[in-house]
């Protein structure tokens, strides 16, 4: 009686300790990564959008998100998938390059490069599938590469040319993702990704009737979107971020503009260059010749109001663009409106991004809601760095060495950051082996006290045995060899 007692004090507390109901993320939830490129911030402000602002309700809205530098396509969408800036990850830009042969790959051939993207740093579809989950991309910048000798799961690369216009095919696309990868074939996560509103932005610039337009339609997808995940019974168990890689600016036309061309600076001449990017919009690279560094570097320098001239290794910390080896010894960025030209403008976009990401309108959209994420709740803005601690730990996957923390995210989450499957396990563990030790401690102490007084009993002649004093002899045989 006295045993069990003591059984019962020594383990009731230890079950008692356990964070039993307190509210963390179980990492079995599924994860839907959304990229609608080009979406800027505030792009919902002056349209009427009642999906987003349902989702909105329903989950975490964030003030915006600041992309990393340079604030274009594939370079930010890696940023997404790897949580580490672009210097780090070696996506430097949509066009590959060799400044050897001078040739160049525009941003569609690009995604074929393998070593072009599998730099070092993995997307997380691969991280993913490593610790045990089945993964997917739609048409997502990096889909097309292998990553050291791993490709995503399911993939469906964009096909070239693709027209984006058509919004039943937006919406076969989101019938693929959420009926037959989640659904059918149980994914854990997909990226999936759209190719608007960057391209009408582009077009018709971010101000235009057809930007507004184009909202409208995202909007509509975002609908049909959840629609379809609540149709396949997949509510509970989907978490999903919406978000983009960029923003745009409106690009300055007209007489009175001071267009930067750099063949028009005094002292400058692209014959002195051994290789350039230039004519890509808000940002260019240069190499110049042997021996011609200073004097382009010197010419360009204050060459024109609008255009920041940078040493490579001169580039502002907080830009995260100085320190891999692609990067050309001569940065140059313009100030939102312009674009950078060579000889003449023949640059026809009405609306550009790639400026220093500090630049209020190349700020992205982000949104998320599901099962791990709050309420109506409005967050301030974060570093898309960050995105990729969120989806590690929302996936339950350990992530990759990343420039992100949770940190800067787990005030979206329901459990604030404390994940089940790591951490309780773990503490629960604990508890029961601290209580299994105490009550093998108590135990060994009840037959020290009992075998004592056997002896003791026996040295006083008193020879009448009970049941229980046989039981107590037989554990004293079995205490003899384990124990001394
Ligand atoms: C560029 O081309 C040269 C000459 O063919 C080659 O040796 C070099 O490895 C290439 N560099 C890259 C980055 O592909
Ligand atoms: C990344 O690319 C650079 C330059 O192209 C190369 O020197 C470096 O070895 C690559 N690193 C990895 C880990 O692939
Ligand atoms: C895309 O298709 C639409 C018809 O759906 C057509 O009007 C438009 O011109 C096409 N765009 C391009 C860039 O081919
Ligand atoms: C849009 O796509 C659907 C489905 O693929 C097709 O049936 C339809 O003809 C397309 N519409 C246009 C205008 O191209
Ligand atoms: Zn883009």
């Amino acid at each position: 009686m006295f045993v069990v007692l003591g059984l019962w004090l020594l383990v009731f507390p230890a079950a008692l300790s356990a964070p039993a109901r307190e509210q963390c993320t179980t990492g079995k939830n599924k994860l839907l990564l959304v990229s609608f490129d080009g979406f800027r911030w505030d792009y919902d402000r002056d349209v009427d959008t009642p999906n987003l602002d349902k989702m909105a309700m329903e989950g975490v809205k964030a003030a915006y998100m600041t992309p990393p530098f340079l604030t274009i396509t594939s370079p930010s969408h890696f940023t997404l998938l790897t949580g580490r800036y672009i210097e780090n990850h070696g996506v430097i830009h949509n066009i590959w390059f060799n400044i050897t042969t001078q040739e160049k790959k525009q941003y569609y051939m690009t995604q074929f490069v393998d070593e072009y993207w599998d730099n070092g740093s993995l997307p997380i579809w691969i991280t993913a599938q490593r610790q045990g989950l089945k993964t997917g991309s739609h048409h997502f910048p990096g889909t097309a590469a292998t990553y050291q000798n791993e490709k995503v799961y399911k993939e469906t690369v964009e096909p070239i040319f693709y027209n984006y216009t058509n919004e039943t095919v937006w919406r076969e696309n989101v019938n693929t993702v959420i009926g037959q990868w989640f659904k059918n074939e149980d994914l854990d996560f997909i990226s999936l990704y759209f190719g608007d509103p960057d391209e009408v932005g582009h077009k018709y610039g971010p101000d235009s009737p057809e930007r507004r337009e184009v909202i409208k339609k995202v909007d509509r997808t975002v609908g049909y979107l959840r629609e379809t995940v609540e149709k396949n019974g997949l509510t509970d168990k989907l978490n999903i971020i919406i978000t983009a890689d960029h923003g745009m600016s409106t690009v300055f036309k007209g007489e009175n503009v001071n267009e930067i061309i750099l063949s028009n600076i005094p002292g400058f001449s692209l014959r002195d260059l051994k290789f350039h990017m230039v004519d890509y919009g808000a940002c260019g690279m240069l190499l110049p010749k042997d021996g011609m560094f200073d004097k382009v570097y010197n010419a360009l320098k204050g060459g024109h109001p609008n255009l920041h001239v940078y040493k490579k290794e001169d580039m502002p910390e907080r830009l995260h663009y100085s320190k891999h080896p692609r990067l050309l010894p001569i940065i140059l960025i313009a100030d939102p409106g312009y674009v950078i030209n060579g000889f003449y403008t023949f640059q026809t976009n009405k609306g550009e991004h790639g400026y220093d990401n500090e630049v209020m309108d190349m700020k992205a959209f982000f949104r998320a809601v599901g099962p791990d994420f709050h309420n109506n709740l409005l967050v301030g803005p974060f570093e898309s760095v960050n995105v990729y601690s969120l989806m590690c730990h929302l996936l339950g996957i350990q992530p990759e060495v990343n420039d992100g923390s949770l940190d800067n995210t787990r005030h979206m989450l329901l459990s604030n950051g404390l994940s089940c499957v790591l951490k309780a396990p773990e503490s629960i563990l604990q508890n029961l082996f601290i209580g299994l030790s105490a009550v093998a401690g108590f135990l060994l102490l009840v037959f020290v006290v009992v075998t004592s007084n056997n002896v003791y009993k026996r040295h006083k002649g008193n020879q009448s045995r009970t049941e229980d004093t046989s039981d107590e002899d037989e554990t004293k045989d079995d205490l003899k060899q384990t124990t001394f």
